[in-house]
């Protein structure tokens, strides 16, 4: 059994959960991920490995669909019916110089395993974190830990600089320091626009993406993405891959293929919750 061993609530629509999982924590590397499925009826979805020690996995979530929001609903002591993993190819952790982390929204968290294992391979780590506002900012104090540098925006101002990530990464690249590699998970608008601003200089830099997946396993094709003209399934070449490469426009469109049905999904889940309530 997969026990839900502790819960907290980062913000209304963000929470953190512990799931005992032994043999998968004992495996995980950063940038791993894992498939979770509440119950027999519920669909798979993928969630990364935010940290894996003493047998459990620490996983982030924000409750954007029906299962995100049902996943939401659990507490302290209820259990999921699986948890497949360690899945997905790790990040290359190695010492690269000086690396620059980017995480978006909820990118945070599957961001920093992969700067916390980038500073503790001897790297230069600047963070850069950003979120719509304040509120919706989580692991700050983690990232901070995490990276030698930590520049934080929000686009409505109300905390750290106002504006994009994408305006402190041009500010980074414009002190003339060479940088080694950009990392960045997050919207996948957000990814796109690092690679635009990566791309004149020939840093390079890596995505993490988060595409739909089913069985994680190379099967389905439901992850397929273009990286360099050719198919590749995130789940398993990925989830990081070459953002210079990437046919980002080809993704948003996938992305969106099934938004009637998981909207009409989500609606008859909350009715139902309304009724048993
Ligand atoms: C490798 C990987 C790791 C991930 N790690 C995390 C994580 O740590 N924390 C986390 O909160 N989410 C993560 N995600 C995204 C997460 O899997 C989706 O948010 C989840 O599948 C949505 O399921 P749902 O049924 O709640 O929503 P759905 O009903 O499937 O979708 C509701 C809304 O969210 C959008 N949506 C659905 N899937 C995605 C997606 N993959 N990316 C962006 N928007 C999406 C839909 O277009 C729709 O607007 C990860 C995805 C991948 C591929
Ligand atoms: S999720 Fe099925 S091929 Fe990747």
């Amino acid at each position: 059994m997969f026990e839900i061993v502790e819960k907290k609530d980062l913000h209304e629509t963000i929470c953190l959960i512990k799931v005992t999982a032994g043999l998968i924590a004992s495996k995980a590397l950063p940038g791993q991920f894992v498939l979770i499925r509440i119950d027999e009826k519920g669909e798979r979805i993928p969630l990364t490995i935010v940290d894996a020690r003493d047998g459990l996995l620490t996983l982030i979530f924000q409750k954007v669909g029906k299962t995100t929001v049902h996943l939401g609903t659990l507490s302290k002591g209820d259990s999921l019916a699986d948890v497949v993993g360690p899945l997905g190819k790790p990040s290359e952790i190695k010492k690269y110089g000086t690396v620059v982390c980017i995480g978006g929204g909820i990118g945070i968290a599957e961001e920093y395993p992969v700067a916390r294992a980038f500073k503790e391979a001897g790297n230069y780590c600047i963070s850069i974190i950003g979120a719509r506002t304040k509120s919706l900012l989580i692991l700050e104090d983690e990232m901070r830990a995490a990276s030698d540098e930590l520049l934080i925006t929000t686009d409505d101002g109300s905390y750290g600089v106002k504006g994009l990530v994408i305006d402190e990464l041009r500010k980074i690249i414009d002190r003339g320091k060479p940088i080694s590699l950009v990392m960045a998970v997050g919207p996948v608008v957000m990814m796109k626009a690092v690679a635009e601003v990566t791309r004149p200089y020939g840093i390079k830099t890596l995505v993490s993406l988060n595409s739909i997946m089913v069985d994680g396993t190379g099967m389905c094709g439901a992850c397929r993405v273009s990286v360099g003209g050719k198919t590749k399934f995130a789940c398993v070449d990925g989830p990081d891959f070459d953002a210079h490469e990437v046919d980002f426009d080809l993704m948003i469109g996938r992305l969106k293929m099934y938004l009637a049905d998981e909207k009409r999904s989500l609606e008859e889940f909350t009715k139902k919750q309304a009724v048993h309530s």
